[in-house]
């Protein structure tokens, strides 16, 4: 037997200022994606934004429905309208924030797996890696590919 280890590696901001101009458009949006959250069961905003590579940002927000598994994350809101609308552009990056009452929470929105299974499968589709931006209040997180938020990710299909 041995025993193995997965590290993984992230960037951590104080602050939004400290993104590179690319990063901070890409996480104003996603703050700026909560306010079309439709969240009246969790009271829970979530906004996400993906950068296409040709530098195009689309926005989505978590949409919740009485039949509760028929609701969505933001997320893959972002992620499905990027893929039917631009099915030809990878998406090489997307930044997160969510809250309560429209208010950024302190901790940055990590996302759920089967969101970390989506993005998985749209950065194979790319073909290039996909950066995963965390927006808290006061505290960011920043990884550079997929990977890093879902080690062994499933691809075999
Ligand atoms: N939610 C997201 O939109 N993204 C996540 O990554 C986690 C959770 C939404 C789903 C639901 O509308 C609300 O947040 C509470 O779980």
């Amino acid at each position: 037997m041995t025993e193995k280890e997965i590290n993984i590696k992230f960037h951590e901001y104080s602050s939004l200022d400290e993104l590179n101009k690319e990063d901070r458009e890409l996480a104003d949006a996603a703050i700026d994606a909560m306010k079309g959250s439709y969240a009246p069961y969790s009271h829970f905003n979530v906004g996400a934004a993906v950068r296409l590579s040709n530098g195009t940002i689309v926005q989505g927000a978590n949409q919740e429905n009485a039949a509760f598994p028929s609701g969505l994350c933001a997320e893959r809101t972002a992620m499905f309208h990027a893929g039917a609308t631009y099915p030809d552009k990878a998406m090489v990056s997307l930044a997160i924030a969510g809250g309560v009452m429209g208010r950024l929470a302190k901790a940055p929105a990590t996302p759920c797996g089967a969101c970390r299974q989506v993005m998985a499968q749209y950065q194979l589709k790319g073909g290039r890696p996909m950066s995963v931006i965390m927006i808290g209040d006061g505290q960011i997180w920043k990884f550079d590919r997929v990977d890093d938020i879902l080690p062994l990710i499933f691809d075999s299909i």
